[in-house]
């Protein structure tokens, strides 16, 4: 699992913890994609660490809590998708021939994962990759396949609109025999996307897509953040690790909600957070020790952890940073982040016409 990138569109949010144990539905997004990849069979994973490394082996240790053994691997410098791959070669225990499956660390998926390698196995293929179809794929890899399904190109984050030639997108999943990942170079970065993937098409290696239209969402944005999270809570997006019944919300341990509050459309309440009377959370994610005061009013935004939401702020679309306090009376639409730490004094945000 690649878990060592920064999350730079998810600032404030990955100052204090890596994208990938971000918890969405309470838990790191690492735990779903473990819990899933257990119940495919996986016995085994390695963590392709560098930003933030520690934070993953504190929590997850030697897996058997998680029913996996998981292993690290720590760049000192981060080595690119490719060259993270490559970096992992040394803790591989499979054979030469053997299928090694890797996955993006930031994505909630339902893809049938030995179905996936099954279809390596059945194509006899060097490399198989998980392709979606997405309706604006710019912000993705394209992977156009012929009608046998062998992959044609692999156009990283296109540029032109010429080279928009397929709606089929990299959705992050690939099974690679085991002898590519020893030839990918060493102790440099490597882009698999850039790079390992055109190499391999360029010298007649047999990469197919496995097209799959299950759930599939890249949590790398905050709106997708909030989204994958709502759909991990409402039972959308399949994960065993969802630590509650599924349902309208997820409410964390000593949470205290006000009984005419209202939590909807898959928040998360977390843990010992506090929502006032009259207030309303919708699609929403409160990190733990979050309070929100008397009728204010949070939807499709994220609450850092022990945040403070003043009484009658409307969040909308929005990011709050650890630690921070957003006073009474403000109103912080889509795309505002707020710094840890960082107060919002009463009033000094207001877009309501009757306000201005
Ligand atoms: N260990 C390590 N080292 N991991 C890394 C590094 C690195 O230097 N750089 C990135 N990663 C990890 C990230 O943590 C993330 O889990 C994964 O690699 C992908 O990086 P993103 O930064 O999220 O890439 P992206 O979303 O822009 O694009 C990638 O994912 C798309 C699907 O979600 C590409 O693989 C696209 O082709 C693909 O369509
Ligand atoms: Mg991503």
């Amino acid at each position: 699992m690649l878990v060592g990138g920064k999350g730079t569109r998810l600032r404030p949010l990955t100052i204090s913890a890596p994208k990938p144990m971000l918890p969405v539905a309470g838990v790191p997004v690492t735990e779903h994609q473990v819990g899933r990849a257990r119940e495919a069979g996986v016995t085994r994973i390695i963590l392709g660490t560098s930003y933030q490394a520690e934070v993953f082996s504190d929590y997850f240790g030697s897996g058997e809590e998680f029913g996996v053994e998981l292993d690290y691997v720590v760049e000192d410098v981060p080595l690119g998708t490719g060259g993270a791959i490559r970096n992992v070669a040394d803790a591989l225990e499979s054979g030469p021939d053997d299928p090694v499956i890797i996955f993006n660390g930031d994505v909630l998926t339902g893809l049938d994962i030995a179905g996936i390698v099954q279809a390596w196995r059945d194509a006899d293929a060097d490399v198989a990759i998980y392709l979606t179809r997405v309706q604006d794929p710019r912000a993705f890899g394209l992977v156009p396949t012929d009608a046998d399904g062998n992959v044609t190109a692999f156009l990283e984050k296109p540029q032109t609109p010429e080279e928009i030639v397929t709606d089929q997108i990299n959705a992050g999943c690939y099974v690679f025999r085991r002898s590519l990942i020893d030839e990918i170079p060493n102790e440099r970065p490597v882009s698999v996307e850039r790079e390992t993937f055109p190499g391999l098409l360029a010298r007649g290696a047999k990469v197919i897509g496995y097209v799959d239209d299950c759930y599939w969402l890249d949590l790398g944005t905050p709106l997708a953040f909030v989204q994958g999270s709502a759909d991990l809570v409402r039972g959308v997006a399949p994960s065993p690790a969802v630590p509650g019944p599924t349902g309208e919300a997820l409410v964390l341990a000593d949470a205290e909600i006000a009984s005419d509050a209202t939590v909807t459309g898959g928040s998360v309440v977390g843990r010992g957070s506090h929502i006032s009377s009259g207030a309303v959370l919708a699609s929403s994610v409160l990190f733990d020790e979050a309070v929100i005061g008397e009728g204010a009013h949070i939807e499709r935004s994220v609450i850092g952890r022990g945040a403070y939401i003043g009484a009658g702020a409307v969040v909308r679309g929005a990011v709050v940073g650890d630690g921070a306090r957003v006073e009474a009376g403000n109103e912080l639409l889509d795309g505002v982040r707020v710094f840890p730490n960082q107060t919002i004094a009463p009033g000094s945000i207001r877009f309501s016409s009757d306000q201005s």
